[in-house]
């Protein structure tokens, strides 16, 4: 693989414009050709469309049972999947003008856990249940996961823990589906979280353990606590294939959606995401399923907080590891999904020659984007998921230009905001619209 990327004092001239809270575009210095880059991916980290492949089969066979967990399924037969929606007019939302096709990626209303977490989340927690199943000989490789949702397997899985670190809304999803199942779920929360998550959570009968420190050191002080068991199981956010492997499923879903409205994606007629990044396994696997369904057709742009741009500063690190603290920046954002001082390390590796750029986010261009969203289409999302809406304005003219181009918005959060919470979020939006 190409090495490192960037020259040493243009490390430092980026670190500067970091440092000033700047909204920019780092356009990635190491992005490579798909075809070559997934082999070698492949070869040294033992992970492609199979894997992908397969993580869509075992949520499949899930169906029927998640059925039986959660009735408002049942139209999907148990599938998790938001739907596309055009966005006619994008340029209210985005700023900018671009031409070619703009489509909302609803992630925020993704059925069960109201994220795109609930992708990565539900999927580890279903095969860390199968896996347990099959040891237990409750169920044989392969078996009927409608007996997972049985009284006996409840027995079973309530005598094991599942536990994951989180600043919200992994800790949503992997504390719903867990305790569905009956497993006792920990979540460990990070002060970004917001109470309500929280609330919610608990309502469920999950534990919130709340921690003073950020996204890291919840993770870290939940891998402590479950590592101390053997009856426990830690979704490890920083480090996990499976989450990972359950994010990139949603490219094989797009593949379908997208052939359904007749819509090409080829050299001719690329595809741009725009991905809002916290740790980075949902971008990240997003990205990486989309290069094994599109190959360079597919453009994959992560948005990050001004204030933790944790993809960014690993991305243009010519050292290894580096956190937005060292650069001394805060990570203090009112998007709390993407409060992340150091990405996850694992998902550097699998993407860092995929990413075209990342781009980073004032707070306060959240807020606008998420009122105008709602003003112009009626679509209610959280802070994070809005950061979406922030990277058209830095393409360039190959792909804002180009009317055969795609251009897709992931909205990754929201629908479960509680009504009052939302109308905060919004008024602030107004706000700032009418003083500009
Ligand atoms: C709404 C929202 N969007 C995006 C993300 C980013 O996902 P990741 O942390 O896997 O990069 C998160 C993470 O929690 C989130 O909550």
């Amino acid at each position: 693989m190409n090495s490192p990327q960037v020259p040493q004092n243009a490390e430092t001239a980026l670190a500067q414009r970091l440092q000033a809270h700047e909204p920019l575009l780092w356009r990635n210095p190491a992005l490579a050709s798909a075809r070559h880059t997934l082999a070698e991916v492949a070869a040294a980290h033992a992970i492609g469309l199979a894997d992908i492949e397969a993580a869509d089969a075992l949520l499949r066979r899930w169906g029927p049972a998640l059925v039986r967990a959660f009735p408002e399924l049942a139209a999907t037969g148990g599938v998790i999947e938001s739907p596309l929606i055009e966005l006619a007019d994008a340029r209210p939302v985005t700023g900018v003008e671009i031409k070619g096709r703009s489509l909302i990626k609803a992630d925020h209303a993704l059925p069960v856990a109201g994220s795109i977490k609930a992708r990565g989340g539900i999927y580890e927690v279903l095969a860390h249940a199968e896996d347990l199943a099959v040891k237990s000989g409750l169920i044989a490789p392969g078996g009927d996961p409608l007996e997972l949702v049985s009284a006996t397997a409840r027995e079973l899985f309530a005598q094991y823990t599942v536990a994951v670190g989180s600043t919200g809304n992994l800790g949503l999803s992997i504390g719903v589906m867990a305790s569905a199942l009956g497993f006792h779920a920990v979540v460990h929360m990070s002060h970004d979280a917001k109470q309500w998550k929280k609330d919610r959570l608990r309502k469920r009968g999950v534990e919130v353990v709340e921690h003073t420190g950020d996204y890291a050191a919840a993770v870290a002080a939940g891998r402590a606590a479950a590592a101390a068991s053997d009856r426990s199981y830690f979704v490890d956010d920083e480090n996990s294939r499976n989450l990972f492997l359950g994010y990139a499923v949603a490219a094989l879903r797009l593949k379908n959606q997208l052939a359904e409205l007749d819509i090409a994606v080829d050299a001719d007629h690329p595809l741009v995401a725009f991905l809002p990044c916290g740790v980075g396994g949902a971008p990240g696997g997003i990205t990486f399923g989309l290069k094994h369904v599109f190959g360079d057709a597919a453009h994959c742009y992560f948005a990050e907080p001004c204030a933790s741009p944790a993809m960014l500063v690993r991305l243009a690190s010519n050292t290894g590891p580096k956190s937005v603290y060292d650069i001394g920046l805060d990570n203090r954002t009112e998007a709390d999904g993407l409060a992340v001082g150091e990405a996850s390390e694992l998902v550097y590796q699998l993407v860092r020659e995929l990413v075209s750029g990342v781009y980073t986010v004032a707070d306060d261009a959240l807020f606008t984007a998420l009122a105008r969203l709602r003003q112009t289409s009626g679509i209610e999302i959280e802070p994070s998921a809005a950061a979406c809406f922030a990277g058209a304005r830095w393409l360039d003219e190959t792909l804002s230009d180009n009317p055969n181009a795609t251009h897709l918005f992931w909205t990754t959060g929201g629908s479960f905001v509680p009504a009052e919470e939302y109308e905060k979020f919004y008024r602030r939006g107004c706000e700032l619209l009418a003083r500009t």
